[in-house]
Formats: C-alpha cells, structure tokens, sequence
C-alpha cells in the first residue's frame, strides 16, 4: 500500500489483557475492528498505542496489561514501516516488573519509539476533556506536542524530576537557597523548552486547520500560563522560581511553571468556549484537532501517522460519518477504528481492512473478514 505513510505491517499481542495471542498481518489501510461489548476491540487500540512513548491510552500500569487469571506477564509487537525505513518494534513487561521497549531487537529507552512513529489518539473518556481538570487538557496538548518533537518527552521527564526533587526540599522545609539553585536552574531551562515546543505545536495545528478542507469545526487552542502574568523564558522562570520559595515553603510544593499551565479551545465559527458547546459539538472539535494533527504531521515528515478512534463512529450521523471516512481515506493515515456493528463501517468498503473481535470464557479471538 501507500508508500508514504506509517503504517503497522503486522501487530502481534501475547498474554495482553484479554488477547492470548493475536497475530494479525495488516496491509496499511485503515483498520475496522467491530464486535460485541467487552469483545477485546479497545484492548487491541490500547496495544497500538503502547507503541508510542508514555503508558498508552489507558495510562495502565504494566501489571494490569497483563492477562489474568495467568499474570505472566504480556508483549505487544509490530513491523513498523515509515517511507524510509522498517523497525521492529516491541514493548512488553515481565509478571512484577516495569515494561521494556526494544526496537530491531535491541533495548531502547522509550522516548525513543517517539522518533520512529507518531500515533495520535481519540477514546471517549477524552469527551469530558474541555469540562474536566487542566491536568487531562495538558496532557491531550503534550502529546500533540510530542508527536511534533520527540524531544519533548525528554524535557518533560527532566522538568518533572528536578521537581520532584525541589518538592521533597519544600516537604522537608529545607530554608538554604543553595539546595535549590541546581534543580531550578533544570526545571527552568526544561520549562522553557516544554513552554516552546508546545506554542510551536499550537502554531503548527493552527496553520493546518486554516488550510483543511473539512466538515468538522475548526477550534481555536490557547495556551494559558497561569494567574500570574510571568513569562515562560530561561532567565523568567528562573527568577520566578526563586521568587516564589516562600510560597511554595507554605504549600509544600512548587505551585508555578509550565506544569500548571492549561489549554483553552474556542468553537471557532461560533466564538464559543469548548466547554459551553453541546456534547456533540465537543466531539466534533476533538475528531477536528486530531485530524488536524495528522494533516500537520503528513506535511511535515512527509507521512500521515498513525490514528486510533475508539467509538467515534457511533457517535456521528450519516454525513459526518462519511466525511470521517473521506477525509482519514484522504490523510492516507492507516486509522485503527473501533465500533461494536459492522454497519458502521460500510462506507468504507474495499477502503478498509476489518477485524471481527469475539470473545468467549475470557479469551478474545480476532478474525479478518469482508466489509
Ligand atoms: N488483564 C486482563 N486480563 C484478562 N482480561 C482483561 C484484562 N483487562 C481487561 N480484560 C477484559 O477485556 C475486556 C474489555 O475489553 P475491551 O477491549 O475494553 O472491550 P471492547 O471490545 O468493548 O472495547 C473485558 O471483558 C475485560 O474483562
Ligand atoms: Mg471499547
């Protein structure tokens, strides 16, 4: 299939949830996984996106990955294909013990699946994402921003432990600045990254959505930095981190910086707040951002990524629906889909690979079929 595309040539799973063992060849096209409630449809997506940097879609711990009652441990793998290169690509966890990524058969540490494949990701808990707490928001906008630079997950991760260190001196009410210059001089130079790369990625999904031609609503992402109005630079944190000792002493943790920030979303031919939109106007900005996503990253590394929707079918009429279809057939990315009837996917007839998922005393059982 399309040369110029991410795309899974295979997914094998092992001992994963409720799947024993699947091991499903797959030709780049989208992918329409259908069947029963608790089927194994949404494992399978979760899968997918342990292939990527972080804990996946469900944020599990590698412990509940693994498929019980039997507990000894689980492994996803796949034949990753990019235009220029294959990799072999793998996670899996031992009973007891923390995952391991390896990629062409050599340990690597995770960030670094980031560099070789960018999957993006739509599953309905993010539908109360625009009236929850900042901290689902900020994860939705770093991922977007991971998907633009690897690099972000290392600042992210280095920002994170300096401030956890920096916590544990507050905790502990240790007064003497000298403790805390190193830390802030970390968390202030991985702040001001995290800061940029997530306004270059807010400009870059700006900019593809002003060009899309699409029928879902454009929505406009602000970045809010906090109440107070202090700039997010190197030498500003750094200074605003050492100003605010005293407060953060009283609070026994550091209550400004990059980790505080938010993202706020405007229906933009409305000039209406996310949270103020109907349920499925919510939706629809969400399908809109992740498609926008994906068309800024076809730009800019020349290949679509990989897309997971999980239930978002259902959840349009006809038309919408089909424009879905269009547009993922016209990204070219190959977008893994869930929905519980086959009927949902008839508009994507011979566009499309689907998978039967059933399942029976526990086990999950996949077959290919005809759309
Ligand atoms: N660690 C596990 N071991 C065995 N089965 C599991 C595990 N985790 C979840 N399951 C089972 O997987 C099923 C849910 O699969 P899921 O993919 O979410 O279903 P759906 O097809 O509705 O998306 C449930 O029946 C659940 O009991
Ligand atoms: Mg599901």
């Amino acid at each position: 299939m399309a040369g110029q595309q991410q795309w899974l040539g295979d997914i094998a799973l092992s001992h994963f949830r409720s799947h024993k063992l699947l091991n499903q060849p797959l030709d780049g096209r989208p992918v329409a996984i259908f069947g029963p409630n608790g089927a194994g449809k949404t494992n399978i997506l979760e899968a997918v996106s342990l292939l990527s940097p972080g804990r996946g879609l469900r944020r599990a711990t590698a412990d509940d990955l693994s498929r019980k009652p039997e507990a000894l441990g689980w492994k996803v793998s796949a034949t990753l294909n990019s235009p220029h290169r294959t990799h072999e690509i793998a996670m899996r966890a031992e009973a007891g013990a923390s995952r391991v990524v390896t990629i062409d058969e050599k340990t690597a540490p995770q960030v670094a699946l980031g560099r070789i494949a960018q999957i993006l990701w739509l599953v309905p808990a993010m539908d109360r994402l625009w009236i929850e707490g900042a901290g689902e928001r900020r994860r939705f906008l770093d991922r977007i921003t991971l998907s633009f630079q690897p690099n972000h997950a290392e600042a992210v991760l280095s920002y994170d432990k300096a401030m956890r260190e920096r916590n544990r001196l507050l905790k502990d009410h240790v007064r003497d600045a000298h403790w805390y210059l190193a830390l802030e001089g970390q968390m202030a130079k991985s702040g001001a990254e995290i800061h940029r790369n997530r306004i270059d990625a807010l400009s870059l999904l700006a900019k593809a959505q002003s060009n899309a031609k699409t029928a879902f609503p454009a929505a406009d992402l602000t970045l809010i930095e906090g109440e107070e109005n202090i700039g997010f630079d190197e030498a500003s944190l750094r200074e605003v981190l050492a100003n605010n000792r005293p407060n953060d002493l009283r609070a026994g943790r550091t209550l400004v910086g990059p980790h505080r920030s938010d993202v706020a979303a405007l229906f933009a031919a409305k000039g209406i707040d996310a949270r103020q939109c109907s349920t499925g106007e919510q939706k629809a900005l969400l399908i809109s951002l992740i498609l926008s996503n994906a068309r800024a990253l076809a730009t800019l590394n020349d290949a679509p990524p990989i897309i997971l929707l999980d239930e978002v079918a259902a959840h349009l009429d006809d038309n919408r629906r089909a424009a879905l279809y269009d547009e993922i057939t016209a990204i070219g990315a190959q977008a893994f889909m869930t929905g519980t009837g086959v009927e949902l996917f008839a508009e994507m007839k011979g566009r499309a690979q689907a998978l039967y998922v059933s399942e029976s005393g526990g086990l999950s059982e996949t077959k290919e079929v005809d759309l």
